[in-house]
């Protein structure tokens, strides 16, 4: 009975969708598990396939570049993401197993040989801007090693050389990268990367050293539901849904604009934001301290002791001199967020983002340290107090703290959600879902400052 449904399914217009389904369920499964154990190193290749997929749609890159091409998995799985994909692979075996795998995608192209001397004719071909997987790398077993374990500094070297000057490099197995066994270290890629593009963005996250010209700014997740939503969309009537997204925008920006004047009207910044039960024995963060006006007030009230997160030097020293001597007040030149990680803020006074960037503002590297690790090597078993005004980093800092738990660690949560992020509404709608089973709300401004406590 079963099988038969089955194949009746099978002959359906729906069945396309069901797999899709079925395989997205899988994939979110795959993870949250692997968050779960808090992100291990190296990941399941399905993160690194999402991290290329999430920088091809975010730079509308058309053609994959690959070095090391194994058994054709990154290429499987790239099949309808990318117009044209090449692959070098070194090992004549794999080359000839992976070549028969696509010998029926016309637009992929297997090519054999040593990637550092397969790379400047392949390059020699491009015109545009390309995105470029290099894993072409000894790594034992049925693999093979070249003149070196890895050519990855020819590689880098080449791509910077092309005329095309705005090509994405992400580079696998960034724990390598430790000066051994023909891997530079991360500091010197890091080094040649700045000579070549000094302005551009140098992260590593998940075992991924990744450089492009501006940072990805929103998450994996996020991602992928813009993607499966555009699919969607393209099918069925892309008017329907731009339709909802601007009366979306339009409940949003109207809800917003009377969330403003009533938070003027009931002076929320004086009454509301600094009116918490707390104590000299009370810990508090403050995240994005900018002048340090909020925790100046909070300190003043209550004696107690605050973290200042403050990743901009200039505003990091302010707020050291106006502390200086308090002992309770600790400031940290760091961002808090859901990793450990390097990016470039774009300086914008009080709106400065990791987010977006404004035409006048400045940029400048800073660091951002995961709120896992702060509560670990802090010892934080409770935080009375958090405040989060983090110009769109609230979303990743709120689901790392819900993903992990660690949000019954904190009593009070004082949050600005900022609408410039992508799906900013929906994202929140999903937070405020999650919290609202931990959590209360004591106040709530769209979009100005809501509060949330715990039950
Ligand atoms: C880690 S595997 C690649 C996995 C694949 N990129 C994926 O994501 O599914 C590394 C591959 O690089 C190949 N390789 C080693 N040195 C190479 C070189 N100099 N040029 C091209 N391929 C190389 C190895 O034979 C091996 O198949």
């Amino acid at each position: 009975m079963i099988q038969l449904f089955k194949k009746f399914l099978k002959n359906t217009p729906i069945y396309p969708f069901l797999l899709r389904f079925q395989w997205e369920r899988k994939k979110r499964k795959i993870i949250n598990g692997w968050k779960k154990m808090g992100n291990p190193i190296p990941p399941p290749h399905l993160i690194k396939q999402e991290t290329v997929k999430e920088y091809a749609q975010k730079f509308s890159t058309q053609i994959l570049i690959e070095s090391g091409t194994y058994l054709g998995d990154m290429v499987f799985a790239m099949k309808d993401v990318f117009n044209q994909i090449y692959s070098v692979e070194l090992d004549s075996d794999l080359y000839m197993k992976t070549k028969e795998r696509f010998a029926n995608a016309q637009n992929i192209h297997i090519i054999q040989g040593d990637s550092s001397k397969a790379l400047p004719d392949l390059l020699s071909l491009i015109k545009q801007p390309c995105l470029f997987w290099l894993d072409g790398h000894y790594s034992g077993g049925i693999t093979t090693k070249g003149a070196l374990n890895t050519p990855i500094l020819e590689e880098v070297k080449y791509i910077f050389a092309h005329a095309v000057k705005d090509h994405i490099i992400l580079i696998d197995d960034a724990r390598h990268f430790i000066g051994q066994k023909d891997y530079p270290t991360i500091e010197h890629l890091k080094e040649l990367v700045a000579k070549e593009r000094p302005s551009w963005v140098f992260e590593v996250k998940d075992d991924i050293i990744r450089i492009s010209k501006f940072t990805l700014g929103y998450p994996i997740k996020i991602n992928n539901f813009e993607g499966f939503k555009r699919k969607i969309l393209d099918r069925i009537s892309m008017k329907v849904i731009l339709f909802s997204n601007k009366i979306i925008l339009f409940i949003v920006n109207k809800e917003f604009r009377i969330a403003i004047k009533l938070w003027f009207r009931k002076q929320g910044n004086k009454n509301l934001r600094v009116n918490y039960e707390l104590n000299q024995n009370s810990i508090v963060i403050d995240a994005g301290g900018y002048q340090g006006d909020w925790a100046f007030q909070i300190y003043n009230k209550y004696k107690c002791n605050i973290f200042i997160f403050e990743p901009i030097k200039s505003y990091y020293r302010k707020i050291s001199e106006r502390f200086a001597g308090v002992g309770k007040i600790q400031n940290i030149n760091f961002g808090l967020g859901d990793c450990d990680i390097e990016r470039h803020i774009s300086v914008t006074k009080d709106s400065s983002s990791f987010y977006k960037k404004e035409a006048t503002s400045s940029s400048e590297p800073c660091r951002i340290m995961s709120v896992k690790r702060f509560m670990l090597e802090r010892d934080l078993k409770h935080v009375d107090l958090i405040k989060i005004n983090i110009e769109g980093g609230e979303y990743d800092l709120l689901d790392k703290l819900l993903d992990s738990g660690l949000i019954n660690q904190f009593g009070n949560l004082q949050i600005q959600f900022h609408k410039f992020i992508p799906n900013a509404f929906l994202r929140r709608r999903k937070i405020r879902r999650i919290l609202s089973k931990t959590h209360y709300l004591t106040y709530n401004y769209p979009f100005v400052w809501e509060n949330w406590r715990k039950k």
